[in-house]
């Protein structure tokens, strides 16, 4: 029997403290190096547009205090779980919004929603969690029965 050389589960997690508002490109570049060290390019345009809506978010809303990226693939499920953790404290729960045609921001989280099958933030006491998933192409059928 051949195991799959894709393992089950790989994490990867970028600290990016401070950063300020070099931290979104910061993350994309992240993303895009990540992503292609597992073999994941073709999931590459859309996780980077949600990583860095996500950084975004934790700069302009989440205050200045840690801010980490998480990428989590999971080879069985298969899914990229894409996150990033601020010290924020939400105003209110979290929604995608319906800004006006003109409005220059807002659009966000919209555009998270869109692209992920599913989103969802956490509050714990300290900090703010804005995660979203993005199916992955299934793995060959012969890895899958091995
Ligand atoms: N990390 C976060 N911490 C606190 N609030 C957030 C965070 N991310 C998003 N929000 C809230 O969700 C709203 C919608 O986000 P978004 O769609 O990206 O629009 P925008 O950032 O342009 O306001 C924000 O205006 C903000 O109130
Ligand atoms: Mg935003």
């Amino acid at each position: 029997m051949t195991p799959p050389d894709v393992p089950p589960v790989s994490v990867a997690m970028c600290d990016l403290s401070g950063m300020s508002w070099q931290a979104p490109s910061l993350a994309r570049e992240f993303t895009t190096q990540r992503l292609a060290c597992w073999g994941l390019d073709d999931a590459v345009d859309d996780a980077r547009m949600i990583v860095s809506e996500l950084t975004t978010n934790a700069v302009r809303h989440g205050g200045d205090g840690p801010l980490t990226v998480s990428l989590t693939a999971h080879a069985i499920l298969p899914a990229l779980l894409l996150s990033v953790t601020d010290r924020g404290r939400p105003g209110g729960p979290l929604r995608a919004l319906h800004p006006d045609e003109d409005a220059e921001t807002g659009r966000g989280l919209a555009m998270v929603e869109a692209l992920a099958a599913l989103w969802s933030w956490t509050h714990t006491g300290r900090t703010t969690t804005v995660w979203a998933v993005l199916p992955l192409s299934p793995l060959p059928a012969d890895t899958r029965t091995a």
